[in-house]
């Protein structure tokens, strides 16, 4: 068991580590005692910022010191490797998504934290969000019917000439790859977050996806949930926006803009808000995941349904206060290395039809 407050050491001080620090400092349980980077100029610069320990590389770390936590917010290429060293040092681990690039690697990291007697946490944080934990309670009270349908489309850019993929450090050339609201970047949430909202898991997919160094492609996912519903993933940054300004919501939270980070202002109009729709044999649902609001359509007009909960980047807060919680508790945490596994494994099954041309089963009954 784990005492309070929980020492936490954050692992890569990239574009996400500053939100999540930032929450993790409004929790009373946590204490955020190290960083690590190789970048030096950016270990003393969040040092200065945060009064904590820093350090150039994961090895450094744990020659200096056990944290009780490490949350490791590196590229997904390198999470095998710091979640093995982190668990042989009785280290437990939050780890951000993707759970890594290859499913084998995955597959070692559960493993690496089983042998060790750690617990392992799958940084699946849009589960944490106010709107999409809202959508979730009334669709579990029956507030839609059963869902048919679930969707996210985020076609968007400003032309062929301006995309940017991630870099090799995150996907290696070759291997599932993609800009940062693609389909290996941005879709494994939903590869978790829909089944999670359905309460069902996925039984087949098909697909397309890019690969990292290769021309950027139209992404797309289907799948086909145990429950009937069926699921429909679209990505497309090399293209340009083609919603009206009437569509957009003044935002109750500040947006994740891919390759630039956490942008924008509480309260300020979005015109392209991120959004998943719901589709219920007796209403509808459109969740606005960042922006923070959620509609409800039961009756033919759509009404606001109020969300309550400090919106983005309050959700990594809450994320790692569930794991503490589960530490404490001795238990399993809420997250697990099987669903950050079962989201990958959904991801490769979409690579996998392609070059099959036909559904690919995940589930264990075909
Ligand atoms: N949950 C979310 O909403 C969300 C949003 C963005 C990114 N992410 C995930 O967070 C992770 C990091 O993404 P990012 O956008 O911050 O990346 P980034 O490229 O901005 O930063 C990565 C950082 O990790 C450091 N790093 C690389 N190897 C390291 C190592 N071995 N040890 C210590 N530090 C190392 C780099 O120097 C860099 O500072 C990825 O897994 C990404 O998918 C999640």
């Amino acid at each position: 068991m784990v005492a309070k407050p929980f020492r936490t050491a954050i692992i890569g001080l990239g574009a996400v580590a500053e939100p999540h620090i930032a929450a993790y400092c409004d929790l009373a349980d946590v204490e955020v005692a190290a960083v690590v980077d190789p970048r030096q100029d950016r270990v003393e610069e969040i040092c200065a910022r945060y009064g904590v320990a820093g350090f150039s590389s994961c090895e450094a770390l744990l020659a200096a010191m056990t944290p009780d936590i490490a949350c490791v917010l590196t590229p997904a290429a390198t999470h095998r490797e710091i979640t093995v060293q982190c668990a042989a040092a009785g280290v437990h681990v939050l780890c951000e998504k993707p759970m890594a690039v290859e499913v084998s690697d995955a597959e070692a990291m559960a493993a690496a934290c089983d042998e060790a007697g750690v617990r392992f946490f799958y940084g699946s944080s849009y589960r944490y969000l106010p709107a999409v934990q809202a959508a979730r309670g009334l669709i579990r009270a029956g507030a839609i019917g059963a869902v048919r349908t679930i969707t996210e489309r985020v076609v968007t850019g400003a032309g062929e000439a301006a995309y940017r993929p991630m870099s090799p450090a995150h996907y290696p050339v070759g291997g599932p790859g993609g800009w940062g609201y693609g389909l290996v970047d941005h879709g494994i949430h939903m590869l978790d977050v829909f089944p999670w909202l359905c309460d069902s898991p996925i039984d087949r997919l098909m697909g397309q996806g890019d690969r990292a160094g290769a021309a950027a492609r139209p992404e797309y996912a289907v799948f086909a949930l145990r429950s009937g519903a069926m699921g429909f993933l679209n990505y497309d940054g090399c293209t340009r926006p083609v919603e009206l300004p009437g569509e957009g919501v003044f935002s109750d939270s500040r947006q994740w803009i891919a390759g630039r980070g956490w942008m924008g202002e509480v309260g300020a109009w979005d015109a392209r808000p991120g959004h998943i729709d719901i589709h219920g044999g007796e209403g509808a649902l459109r969740v606005f995941h960042y922006a923070n609001k959620l509609f409800l359509n039961t009756s033919g007009v759509p009404r606001e349904v109020p969300v309550s909960g400090r919106p983005a980047p309050w959700h990594f807060g809450r994320q790692l206060e569930d794991f503490c919680d589960a530490l404490e508790q001795d238990r399993a945490p809420a997250v697990s290395s099987d669903d950050g596994l079962q989201a990958l494994r959904a991801l490769h099954a979409i690579y996998a039809s392609e070059a099959s041309g036909g559904w690919r089963w995940i589930s264990a009954h075909p």
